[in-house]
Parts: C-alpha cells; structure tokens; sequence
C-alpha cells in the first residue's frame, strides 16, 4: 500500500509512524514545506490519559517523550492579588520541537521516507498514484480549501485576539493570571514544557489589544509589553518568540473528513481552542484513530468511512468543550466583580468536565473556601446560615420579595394533561404533594392556562373559573401544611401551539376532532398540519390581558406563593417576542422594543394585580436555536425590560418556537443563557435543561451562574431528589414530614458509607499520575544504596 502525508506536524508524523510500524513493506512518504527543524511553538500539554494512549500505540516514542517532559499536578489561579491552588488535575507539558524531532527520528527509523522543504502544490498526481491521501496540512490546509465544496468547512473566527510565546521561567503549576491595565484585562495561560522553558498565551478582548496599541507593534516589541503586564509571573525571565503574532483563533469544523482516498486530519480537519490545551492530542488521537480504523477494515474506503463515523462525537465533544471554555475568556466583563475564590471556581468549572463534587475530592479545602463564600453571601442578605460550617450552595436559602426558599432546588413547571376541564384532580394533588414532601424549595406547577382556549391540550389546567380556583387552593393548601416548599403557579396561554393532542400521542399535532380555533402573533402555522392561527387585534389583547389578570387575581385567592408568567416556548407571548414568529407591521411587530409592547404590557397589568410583597417571574426561551431568531445578547434585552418591569426571576429556558429549530443539546445545555442574563442583565435567574444530578446543581450555583437550579424529568422519577441530595451532602435539615423521618435517617447512614466507598473508589481509579511514576523512579536509586 502506498500513503501519502502532507505535513510533518504531530498528525502527520504521529500517522507514519503506526502506518509504518504496523505494515513495513508500506510505502510511506511525508511532504513538508519547511525544514526537519523549523517548528513554532514552544510547549504541548498532555494529560495522563493521553499519555496513557500514546503508551499503548508506540512505546518507543512514549519513553522519549516522557523522558523530556515537565509535570505538574496543580493550577493555579491568579486574580486581583489572589492566588488558588487547585491539585489533582495531571498534566504533562513536553517542548513542541522535542516532540516533533522525537516522532520525527522514530518514523525515519522504521523507514517513513521525509521530503523536507518541499511544498506540494497540487494534489491530483499524488491522489493519482496513492492508496491513502493524508490532508495533515494544518489550520490553513490549502486543499482543505481547494476541496471546500466536498469537505464543507466552517471557521468561527473567535473575537480575542492571542498570541504564543516561550520563556525561560519555570512554573510549578498550570498557571492562568488574569491582570488588569489601564486599556483593559489580559490574560496568560502558562505552564512549564521542560527545565527552563514555558509556554505563555496570552489573550485579550479586541478594543484592549487596540487600546494597548499592540496591533502596530513588532512581535519583540508586544512581548516586551507583555513582560511588563506579567513581570510578577515571569520573575525576571524575558518572553521569547517565534512566529509569536496576535490572531484570532480558528474554530474549524468540516462537514466532510473524507473525499476519496484522501482525509482530513489534525487541525485541518478540527480545532479545539487552546484553552482546553487539546491541539496537539486532537491531532496525534486523530493519528492513532485513523491508524485503528484501517486496521479493523479490509478497504481503504471502509477505513475511512470507520474513521469518519467513528472518531467524530469524539472530536465535536472535545470542541464542544472548547466551545464551552473559551466562552469563558472572552466574556470576562461577566465574572470580574465577582469575589476571586467564586471566579476562581467559574475558572475551573468552565467547560463541564471539572464539578464541584470532584473538585471536593481533589481539592477539598478549595471547595470548603467557596461554600464559606457562598454561605456569607447568603448571611449578609439577612439569613442565619451557618458560615463556619456551611452547606453546599444548594441547600442555601434564598429571598423573592418576601418569600424565603428553604434551598435552591426547584421542580420545573411540567403539564400532567391529566386535568378535567381545566380542573386539577387528585392526580395532580398526589403529584405535586409527592414533590413538595420531597423538599425541592420551590414547586411550580404546570402551565395553567387563562382560559379554555389557551390551553394546549384538553387535559391541561386553568384558572379561569371557581371550581378550578378551589381545586387549587387544595393543592396549595396540602402543600403548606404538610412541607415547607413555596409553589408558584405558572399561567400562560398556549397561543397556535393551542388545541394539540397529549405528549405521548402525537405531541404538538392538532387534535384527531374537536380543535378550537388558535391565536398568535402572526397568522402562521407551527407545523404544516398545525391549524393557521388568527392574528389578535387590539381588541383581542384587551380581552386576554383582563383574562391574565382574572387568573392572576383567582392565584391570590388559592395562597399560591409565587406566580410566572409563561413567556416562552412558542406560546401565545413567546410568539410575540421571536421574530420568527412576530411577522406583524403595528407597534406590537418590527423592533424588539415593538414585539415586547404586549407581553410586557401582560406582565404589568398582572404585576399590578398580584401582591408587592410575592415574587413573579417570567420563563423566556433565551434562543430560538435558529437562523434569524433569537439569541443570548437579545435575552439579555428581554430580562432586562421585563426586569424593569418589575420581574424578581427570569427564568431561562431555550426553543419550542418554531419546528425547524436546531437546538444543541448536552448537559446543562440551557445554564450558559441564564449565566449570561444574570451576568449581564444583574437579574436573578433560575436555569433549567438536562441538569440531572446534585452535583451539577452546586456547580452552577458555585460558580454563580444561576441562583435557582430548576430540574424536570429527573423530579418524574424521584420526588425525594432533594432528600436524597442533603443525605448525600449529610445535610440533615430538610424538612421531611415525620411519617416519614424513619427512612430520611435510613437514608442519611446508608448514603453517607455509598459516599465514602464511592470516593474511595474514585481514588483509586485515578488514572496513574505520571508525576508519582517520575518521582518514585527518582527514589529507586536512594532506596538502592
Ligand atoms: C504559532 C503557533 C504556536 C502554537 N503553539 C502551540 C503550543 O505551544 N502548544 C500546543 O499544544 N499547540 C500549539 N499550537 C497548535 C498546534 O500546533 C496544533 O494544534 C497542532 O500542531 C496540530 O497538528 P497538525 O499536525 O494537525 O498541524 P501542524 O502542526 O500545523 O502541521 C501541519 C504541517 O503541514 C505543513 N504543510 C502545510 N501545507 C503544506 C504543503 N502544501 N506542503 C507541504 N507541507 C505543508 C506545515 O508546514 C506544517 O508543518 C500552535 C499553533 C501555532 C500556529
Ligand atoms: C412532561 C413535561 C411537561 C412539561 N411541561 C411544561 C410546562 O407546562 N411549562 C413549561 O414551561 N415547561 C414545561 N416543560 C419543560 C420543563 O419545565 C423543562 O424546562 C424541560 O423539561 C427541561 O428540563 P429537564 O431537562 O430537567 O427535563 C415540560 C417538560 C416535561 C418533561
């Protein structure tokens, strides 16, 4: 078989090299246009697990690499004079020419042959007389290019402008140091590769990089700025460069890996931002995947086909949590006021894999620090909490006006379609009982609707005449009295998404016979089966408007704590607000300003309605998850004018406007929309969306990106979530009604040995630390003499 590389970066030599090794009659040829030596960069980052990988897949250049490397187990977080430590996290950081130089030697060694300085500029020929074309040609692979109409590539040019430079200074933990100068913030992402060498990144918004004139300046000239911003760091050292300048990084993704015989691979193929240090694994994990794959195949063309299907979730979910983490950074102005131990959690916690669970494993007294913030926090607002001995942010209270959460788990509003003609029965008394003796803080309800005709299904709720008023106040009296959960009461009016049949039927779809007729903003269908709804006239909006305020009016009279208005998900307001939806030419259609006009004019008339000293918030959908529709900057712009409006919570959901909606979904998928409107709108806000574990809702609240933590279907299962959160955090205060208290305590032991066997377990599969192998290999010659 004859294969062809362009480019001897790490994809490409890392490829030749288990090509060559697993087939040595293979003819394998390496173009480069620059010579054996002429690398940039200075250091690579490698986790254990990695290493583990490369371990498995070539020995040989897996001792030489770990012969050069510098380990280091802690990051280090430097902001406004203070400095965190946080261990645990195994990384290994090796010279980027090193690194080269050894996967170089090893390929030359089994017989890859080399073309150094030599470009190749049309790849016809070699596809021609090639079995396999490998495109490892890097960022601005040039066939990539010439093939875009095959490979389909995106580039998602970041907005913050970097830079890559070296220094002589060591560094004994990954360090991240955020300074501020007078034209604005500048952040290093440094760490030691070998003795006497670091990699420094440094990052800046653009109007900084501009106001700091370093856009007219050299590459000496920048690092002499650089030096001075971060001479604390560098102890002296000077900052070195090669092809050191300031750009934007490139999110590339391609549509296609594969044309032919030829194949994308490493940075051609995909990037991950440099903040999750993940280019150089990306590339050489390409390697070992496209190595494997032509292994298990018989044909070139499965091979690749394997490859592509195979490794791609792998890659998406790595740039996933690029994506995640590089929000981070380029959106700082967000966390600067927070206290340094909470930024310093939102530092670590930014792209999903690091939680506070595990930080509480790893860095117990990190973890004990930010609960001590959070609780004095939460003791400055007037509560007794203990700060000396706090709980997790979790089981913190939390004011709304007057009303006082006993903890920041809420049950998410979700229709039961179980009711009679707008009438809660006993199902729903049993169902929201179940979650209230469960010890969420704060229960909503389902959507309940003002009238029959909003209402999306027949079975859905109402408050629009005294029976259901009555049926109400059963529930909400069943819930004072047996728990000490608060319950909000959600109202809304379906709007065209009116008139549809149960979840589990045919969800969404007009009823099989008796529809009623369906309003909107606008007359468009939401599906094309879906009814044409009537656009309302201002007549119509009178009357809705009295209909919101008589529901909100029967709230007060059932002692309902809380009320939302239901703005989101494609409903009657919803409708309104997305200009996917709002097609109108009034004063209620055009500018966001104009298609806010109603639901706000709704939300005060219903605020006026309902008592001062109750809370009512408004649930949004903060994108459309569409071309053209909304997103996170115009939800901030909602909450703030219904904020202004007088909403105490904005809770944040995502979708459900229009069908061709292409939503990413994920853990937690909705929590960066609440965390930009809370940041950035100062409004509180509760998240919601795949939030499915205890843990995952400290994390959130830890690193300030939510002050309510609402989950859904995890409550359908378990109504004691709550219950068994505080028994896993030995949290032994929820109120728990006696019937019950025999099995809380049950609970409380047993949980707390699971914790600690669990952990314990934890430890010990805790992939090998390549800094204990080190040191302990260091001690074996002492142990000797
Ligand atoms: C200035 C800079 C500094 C960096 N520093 C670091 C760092 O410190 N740490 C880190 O982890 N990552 C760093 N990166 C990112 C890292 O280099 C990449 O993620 C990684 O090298 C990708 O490997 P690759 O093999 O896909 O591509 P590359 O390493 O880019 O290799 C592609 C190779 O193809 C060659 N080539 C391209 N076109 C042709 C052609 N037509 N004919 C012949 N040869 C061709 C290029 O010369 C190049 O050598 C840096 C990137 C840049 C641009
Ligand atoms: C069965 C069911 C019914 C729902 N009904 C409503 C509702 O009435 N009002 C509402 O705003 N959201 C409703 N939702 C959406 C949830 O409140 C929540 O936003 C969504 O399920 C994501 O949270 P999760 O991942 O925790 O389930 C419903 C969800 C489910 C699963």
């Amino acid at each position: 078989m004859k294969t062809t590389i362009i480019g001897a970066g790490p994809a490409g030599l890392y490829f030749a090299i288990l090509a060559k090794k697993a087939n040595p009659g293979d003819a394998i040829t390496v173009y480069e246009r620059n010579k054996v030596d002429d690398t940039f960069g200075f250091g690579v980052v490698f986790s254990d697990q990695t290493l583990d990988n490369f371990e498995a897949h070539d020995a040989e250049s897996y001792e030489q690499i770990t012969r050069a490397f510098a380990y280091w187990d802690d990051i280090e977080i430097n902001f406004k004079g203070s400095r965190y430590r946080i261990g645990g996290n195994g990384f290994c950081g090796c010279s980027r020419r090193t690194l080269l130089l050894i996967l170089y030697e090893r390929a030359k060694s089994l017989g890859v042959e080399f073309h150094f300085q030599h470009e190749i500029d049309d790849i016809e020929p070699l596809a021609r007389t090639s079995d396999l074309v490998v495109l490892a040609d890097g960022v601005n692979s040039k066939f990539r290019d010439h093939y875009r109409a095959h490979f389909q590539p995106t580039i998602d040019v970041r907005p913050n402008k970097f830079a890559w430079m070296g220094s002589t200074a060591e560094l004994d933990a990954f360090t991240f140091a955020f300074e501020e100068t007078e034209h604005g913030v500048f952040i290093a992402h440094a760490y030691q590769y070998e003795e006497g060498g670091s990699t420094w990144v440094f990052e800046t918004d653009n109007d900084t990089f501009e106001r700091a004139g370093l856009a007219g300046l050299s590459e000496e000239e920048s690092a002499r700025v650089m030096e001075r911003i971060f001479q604390r760091y560098l102890g002296g050292h000077r900052l070195l460069t090669n092809r050191s300048l300031w750009r934007n990084f490139p999110m590339i993704r391609n549509a296609r890996w594969v044309k032919g015989s030829i194949v994308l691979l490493g940075d051609a193929k995909a990037t991950a931002h440099f903040s999750i240090g993940a280019g150089t694994k990306l590339a050489m994990e390409d390697a070992i995947s496209l190595h494997d794959a032509l292994t298990r195949t018989r044909t070139v063309d499965e091979a690749l086909a394997s490859f592509e299907t195979g490794r791609r979730e792998e890659v998406e979910r790595t740039q996933h949590s690029a994506d995640v983490s590089l929000v981070f950074f380029e959106h700082l102005g967000r966390f600067w006021d927070f206290d340094p131990v909470q930024f310093a959690f939102g530092v670590m916690t930014r792209a999903k894999a690091i939680t506070y669970d595990n930080l509480h494993l790893r860095a117990p007294e990190f973890v004990a620090e930010v609960d001590r913030h959070f609780a004095e926090d939460v003791a400055s607002q007037g509560f007794p909490v203990d700060t000396a001995g706090p709980k997790p942010p979790m089981f913190q209270p939390f004011r709304l006006r007057e009303m006082a959460l006993a903890n920041r788990v809420v049950v998410s509003p979700m229709c039961m379609y179980s009711a009679k003609e707008g009438v809660p029965g006993d199902w729903h008394l049993v169902h929201y009982g179940a979650r209230a003796i469960g010890g969420a803080g704060l229960l909503f309800t389902e959507m309940t609707d003002i009238s029959a005709e909003g209402r999306i299904s027949p079975g859905c709720t109402g408050l629009w005449n005294d029976e259901q008023e009555a049926a109400w106040k059963r529930i909400v009296d069943f819930v004072h009295a047996q728990s000490a959960t608060k319950i909000c009461l959600q109202i809304g009016h379906a709007g065209r998404k009116a008139s549809t049949q149960f979840m589990w039927e045919e969800d969404v779809h007009p009823l099989p016979e008796g529809n009623w007729p369906v309003i909107s903003a606008s007359p468009l269908p939401y599906l094309e089966v879906s009814q044409v709804p009537r656009p309302i006239t201002r007549a119509d909006m009178d009357e809705l408007v009295a209909e919101f305020v008589a529901t909100t009016e029967r709230a007060v009279r059932a002692g309902f704590d809380m009320i939302e208005l239901h703005a989101a998900h494609g409903y009657l307001l919803a409708s309104f607000i997305s200009p996917l939806t709002n097609h109108r030419t009034d004063e209620y259609g055009g500018s966001l300003e104009n298609r806010l006009r109603f639901p706000l004019e709704v939300f005060r008339r219903m605020r006026e309605a309902w008592p001062a000293h109750k809370p009512m918030s408004v649930r949004i959908s903060a994108t459309d998850w569409a071309d053209g529709g909304l997103t996170g900057d115009h939800a901030v712009e909602v909450a703030t004018a219904f904020a202004e409006a007088g909403v105490d919570l904005v809770d944040v959901s995502t979708g459900q406007t229009v069908s061709d909606a292409r939503p990413v979904f994920g853990r937690m998928f909705q929590t960066p929309f609440s965390d930009q409107i809370r940041n950035e709108a100062k409004v509180a806000t509760m998240c919601v969306g795949n939030i499915t574990t205890a843990d995952q809702v400290n994390t959130i609240l830890a690193a300030g990106r939510a002050d309510l933590v609402a989950l859904a279907r995890p409550h359908l299962m378990d109504p004691n979530f709550t219950l068994r959160a505080a028994a896993w955090y030995g949290v032994d205060d929820v109120a728990c009604p006696p019937q019950y208290l025999a099995g809380r305590d049950q609970l409380l032991r047993n949980t707390k040995r699971d914790r600690e066997e669990l952990e314990e377990l934890k430890r010990k599969l805790k992939p090998k630390s390549r800094g204990d192998l080190r040191d302990a290999a260091e001690r074996l010659p002492h142990a000797a003499e």
